[in-house]
């Protein structure tokens, strides 16, 4: 472990996504460095979502907040919910074996202008930084298109606070040479648009995020049931399903091998203060070796 990994700032749920990640990424590299005479391609890092290096807000904004949507610029911050830890990039690059590549986006533009500056002393003719303020969607497309030249091997970390990733884009990275790890915002978002009475009020954004239509949706987190009322009419009645949190990354892990032949069927699940799972976060990749590394890191 190296010495930043032990600084166990911030929420405990993100100091244990980020340990998990980053353990992954030096197995990762090892494993790379060790056959790279043979391998003929290039290696990149890509980070989607990737902050401004070393703060977050705490459980208190994030999950007690009704506009789901919203990045964290949008709040109305206190400094008591503010907190403070080492964000993935900053770890990736501490490790001693480097990637060719790291790109590094974020839509918020004062984010990646102050990570730009905090990595200042990473710059290296060894390898390139690359910082982009750009939707992560929008990026991904033009990695995929890259990563089906077949010249390149990619690590992808997609590590947003909400639904901002469209199954459309993560769709164009099938059959190349993509690992990635994904952050499911199961708990603290999709759970609370599938309201009891199935009135999905954002069923367009849940069939953006799941690349389901909307009666998929439907019969996946809802049994339906005749009830007769007090005119003795029958009505047809919809129940949310039991487990919902669960089923929700179920779901999503299914959608993921439907593009990656590997994936991990337990993801690790982060839950908040009070032991509510909010986030799960799952490994996709082409590659079964890959696979069993990060269902033990997970364990
Ligand atoms: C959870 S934070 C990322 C934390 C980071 N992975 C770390 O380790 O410190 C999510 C980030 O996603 C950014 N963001 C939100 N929507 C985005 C989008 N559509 N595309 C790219 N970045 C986005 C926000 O500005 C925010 O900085």
């Amino acid at each position: 472990m190296t010495n930043t990994q032990n600084k166990l700032w911030g929420g405990d749920w993100t100091e244990k996504k980020l340990l998990a990640f980053t353990k992954y990424v030096e197995a990762y590299l090892t494993i790379i460095n060790k056959y790279k005479n043979q391998n003929k391609w290039e290696t990149i890092y890509f980070d989607g979502f990737v902050g401004c290096g070393d703060r977050g807000l705490s459980d208190n904004i994030k999950y007690n907040n009704n506009n789901l949507f919203h990045t964290f610029k949008e709040y109305n911050i206190e400094e008591k919910d503010i907190i403070v830890y080492e964000g993935a990039a900053e770890r990736v690059l501490n490790i001693e074996n480097k990637f060719n590549y790291y790109y590094f986006i974020d839509s918020n533009k004062d984010s990646i202008d102050k990570l730009k500056n905090k990595l200042k002393n990473f710059e290296n003719n060894d390898y390139k930084l690359e910082f982009r303020c750009c939707d992560a969607n929008i990026q991904i497309l033009k990695l995929a298109e890259a990563m089906k030249t077949n010249n390149y091997a990619a690590l992808v970390f997609l590590d947003p606070f909400g639904m901002q990733i469209n199954w459309k884009s993560i769709e164009q990275l099938k059959d190349t040479r993509t690992d990635m790890w994904i952050l499911i915002p199961t708990g603290v978002i999709i759970n609370r648009l599938l309201d009891r009475n199935m009135k999905l009020m954002y069923i367009d954004k849940l069939e953006t995020f799941f690349g389901l239509q909307e009666a998929e949706i439907k019969e996946y987190f809802y049994n339906e049931h005749k009830e007769t009322n007090l005119f003795n009419e029958t009505e047809i009645k919809a129940r949310k399903v039991e487990k919902p949190i669960q089923k929700i990354a179920k779901l999503y892990i299914k959608q993921l091998n439907t593009i990656w032949k590997y994936v991990t069927e337990s993801p690790l699940i982060l839950r908040n203060s009070n032991n509510v799972p909010i986030y799960h976060l799952a490994f996709a990749s082409n590659n079964g070796v890959a696979k069993k590394i990060a269902s033990q890191i997970i364990k």
